[in-house]
């Protein structure tokens, strides 16, 4: 895999809400490739945050796509008006999704691609079946909830079983990591076959988020 196909996803979560639109725009200079927008429920995870309307806001004030990440019970209920907010990618997840077959085809009858997240203690094989109708598989290397918290170190092994599930399917989907991630996890995940890297605390909480972007993406490119 080439270094060029490398994704930085920095998430909102870390983003100081006082200066959305300055933040916003500074890890669009610095390269970004997307906005990962992380919805909670405070049922699915303990913790709560934003919907159609932070969505809907991000949509207007930058060009990123936005790669919102559902961390919700029923995640159905909400595709309709995050598509229409702008969303470009829907990850729902397969714990929270019993009828996954069917959630994402209707995500891609929105127009949006289709996402579906595990968690570190579910097992791949959940989306062994559906693995060729995915365009995004989100292995999660934190329990979700939270920003911050510290990588799990047997996320890479997932990482390379994962890269390893998707090719036997022929499967094109994106694999992307999301918990975690800093300059010094995102090398082992690039190299174990991620494409696509969600970083909070470690873009925003950065003395200078734009210039923590391009070294994520160095990082992997030394490694390639
Ligand atoms: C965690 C969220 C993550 C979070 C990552 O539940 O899904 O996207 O923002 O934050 P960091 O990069 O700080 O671990
Ligand atoms: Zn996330």
């Amino acid at each position: 895999m080439s270094a060029a196909s490398v994704r930085i996803a920095p998430s909102l979560l870390s983003v100081d809400f006082a200066r959305l639109t300055e933040q916003i725009a500074t890890i669009e200079a610095g390269g970004a490739d997307w906005l990962h927008v992380d919805v909670m429920d405070g049922c699915f995870v303990p913790n709560l945050t934003f919907g159609a309307k932070v969505i809907e806001t991000c949509a207007r004030v930058t060009k990123l796509p936005l790669d919102v990440h559902l961390m919700v019970v029923e995640p159905e209920k909400y595709f309709d008006s995050f598509a229409a907010a702008g969303a470009r990618v829907l990850t729902i997840h397969a714990e929270a999704a019993p009828h996954l077959h069917r959630q994402v085809a209707r995500i891609r009858e929105l127009g949006c691609l289709a996402g579906v997240a595990l968690n570190p203690a579910t097992s791949l094989e959940s989306v062994r079946e559906i693995a060729a109708d995915l365009d995004l598989l989100l292995i999660m290397s934190v329990n979700p909830g939270f920003g911050g918290q510290a990588f799990i170190p047997a996320s890479v092994d997932r990482i390379r079983r994962a890269r390893a599930l998707l090719d036997a399917a022929g499967s094109r989907a994106v694999l992307e990591v999301d918990g975690g991630i800093s300059r010094d996890t995102i090398t082992a995940c690039w190299r174990a076959g991620a494409d696509t890297f969600v970083a909070g605390n470690a873009v925003f909480g950065a003395a200078d988020p734009a210039a923590e972007v391009r070294t994520l993406r160095a990082r992997c490119a030394e490694s390639a």
